[in-house]
């Protein structure tokens, strides 16, 4: 059964580009974004440089306000949360990032890293403190001899486990993963993938899970959004999405990933000819300059996300009746129902 953790409900965010008062530019980095992520599971968010990713964690995360719409975690808006109420909400919700060189203090130990936590929200005291630290440590594959090492002293993929045991450490519900093995070599990139689904399986964790990687996004996810600037253009489970997209940027992307070889089966999101730029929006569905099977009418209207059954959505108008009789042969649902002509 549905059991929401957090809900993204009509997420915007403008920033303010400053310049003279007659001449002021905005960028629309996020425009109406709904996500939903169910307690236990992964939402991958996949999608090019840009398009918005990192945005929308911090939003989650608390750390940017969004211009418009709500962020429900646990059922609170956490948007108009107080800032004592917001803390408590932060020890449910921790983050990793991709650099992890300036994740920690370089005067810090290991041990204080992971004591640096408990200490602020208050969380045991003295023996039963470093028993946590202990065994958050055992958690991400790390032994003891590691608490008085310095993170910068250790690999990248030592100091990610590292960065991973300080999120956890709080029993957190939801752990926010901003490309968290972008940095990392191949090898090492998927024990740490691997040890991201051993404990989520252990601790119930649901995950955010941001990365650029398909592979990566394919391997961890339950649920995948993909963006394209601002937007999610195509979400679903991640099953149906890899295997039937459903939007052509999705399609291009899956597409220009050669299959035979699985070393270039991780590849990075390809860059299909110019990405547009934020701050000129191109009018109608914002994809219709570089989509491969664009109609006329793309330029002018924008499409919502249609609904095609068992959770799979797509912001394409061959999906809208009008268009579907048309539609290119991997269109595989024609008809959304609840649109009319
Ligand atoms: N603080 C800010 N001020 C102005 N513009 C910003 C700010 N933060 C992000 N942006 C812009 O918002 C858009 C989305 O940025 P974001 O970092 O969320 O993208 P991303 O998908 O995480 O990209 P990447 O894959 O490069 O990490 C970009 O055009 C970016 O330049
Ligand atoms: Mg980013």
């Amino acid at each position: 059964m549905a059991d929401p953790l957090l809900q993204v409900q009509g997420v915007s965010k403008t920033f303010e580009l400053g310049g003279a008062l007659w001449a002021r530019r905005w960028l629309h980095a996020l425009d109406h974004v709904d996500l939903e992520i169910q307690r236990g599971q992964t939402l991958g968010i996949v999608g090019e440089t840009g398009s918005g990713k990192s945005t929308v964690c911090r939003i989650v995360l608390g750390l940017v306000r969004p211009s418009a719409g709500r962020v429900i975690f646990d059922d609170q808006d956490i948007t108009v949360l107080p800032a004592a109420q917001m803390r408590r909400v932060r020890r449910q919700m921790q983050a990793v990032f991709q650099d992890t060189s300036s994740a920690f203090n370089p005067r810090q130990t290991v041990r204080e890293a992971l004591l640096a936590p408990l200490e602020v929200h208050h969380v045991g005291s003295g023996e039963h403190r470093l028993d946590l630290v202990q065994e958050a440590l055992q958690h991400v594959g790390l032994d003891v001899s590691f608490l008085d090492r310095h993170p910068h002293m250790l690999s990248g993929g030592q100091r990610q486990r590292v960065a991973i045991a300080r999120a956890i450490i709080l029993r957190p519900s939801l752990v926010v993963a901003d490309e968290p093995t972008s940095a990392l070599d191949v090898s090492v990139q998927a024990r740490i993938l691997n040890l991201f689904k051993e404990i989520q399986r252990e601790l119930r964790l649901a995950y955010l899970f941001v990365s650029h990687n398909l592979g990566v996004i394919r391997y961890v996810s339950d649920v995948v959004a993909v963006m394209y600037l601002g937007r999610v253009v195509e979400a679903g489970p991640v099953e149906r999405v890899f295997s039937a997209p459903q939007h052509p940027y999705t399609r291009a992307l899956l597409e220009a990933i050669p299959h035979a070889d699985p070393a270039k089966r991780q590849r990075d999101v390809p860059i299909l000819g110019e990405i547009p730029s934020a701050y000129r929006m191109p009018s109608g569905c914002r994809f219709h300059s570089r989509c491969p099977v664009a109609m006329e009418i793309c330029a002018r209207e924008d499409p919502p996300l249609y609904p095609l059954g068992g959770g799979h959505h797509a912001a394409c108008l061959w999906h809208d009746s009008r268009f579907s009789s048309g539609a290119p042969s991997w269109i595989t649902v024609p008809h959304a129902p609840g649109v009319t002509t």
